[in-house]
């Protein structure tokens, strides 16, 4: 141990939290060079809160407020409050399903990534691996990209494609794409932290 502070991660999510436990995992195991920081839900019964605590992570259940799809402007106070208290360095959103908006996304400017359950801009919103189903496409996948004032959309990190079977139900697939996004996921968070990527535009490049 070096004394050197370490990158903090703040991590939002409103459902079973797979996607933190493999984040979480890698930080403990060293494959992300972070740790987390805080994690706060909307859902007082959300998974993810659950296993945070398990893992004697500080773990907070924050009301959204009055709307279904967004945080209400006390509640966006509420979050950015205790991200700042928590000094965060980036935010992870993991199945976070309500819209970030103005005075959050300008308090955390290009420092919150997203992870999503197809190949954006593919099939943006709920229920991905549905959409892919119905439309019929032969691989879908998931994507990991920084958020901006879209839904799922920003500069993509990075993207992992899954073939689409004959025999899939939107069940097997959801299931699939979800342990790819438990493998990706890690590796993109990985690569900010350790400051390997940068925004250029709509894009996002390696650091030569
Ligand atoms: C993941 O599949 C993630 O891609 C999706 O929610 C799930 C959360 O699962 N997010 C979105 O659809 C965001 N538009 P988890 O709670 O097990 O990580």
């Amino acid at each position: 141990m070096n004394g050197e502070r370490k990158f903090r991660l703040g991590v939002l999510g409103s459902g079973k939290g797979s996607n933190f436990v493999a984040i979480a995992d890698a930080c403990a195991a060293g494959r992300i060079p972070a740790e987390v920081a805080i994690v706060l839900s909307d859902l007082a019964e959300a998974g993810i809160l659950e296993h945070a605590r398990q893992r004697r992570l500080p773990a907070r259940h924050l009301p959204p407020g009055k709307f279904r799809t967004k945080l209400d402007e006390e509640a966006e106070r509420a979050y950015v409050a205790a991200l700042e208290d928590a000094q965060v360095d980036l935010i992870v959103l993991a199945g976070f399903m309500r819209v970030l908006k103005g005075d959050f996304l300008r308090a955390f400017e290009e420092r919150i990534v997203n992870i999503h359950p197809s190949l954006l801009p593919s099939f943006p919103g709920l229920e991905a691996w549905k959409q892919a189903l119905d439309h019929g496409v032969k691989v879908t996948g998931c994507t990991v990209h920084f958020v901006d004032a879209g839904v799922d959309c920003g500069p993509i990190i990075g993207q992992q494609v899954v073939p689409v079977l004959d025999e899939d139900t939107p069940e097997t697939l959801h299931q699939r794409i979800n342990a790819t996004e438990h493998e990706l996921y890690p590796k993109c968070v990985a690569a900010v932290a350790r400051g390997e990527v940068s925004i250029q535009g709509r894009r996002v490049v390696r650091k030569k």
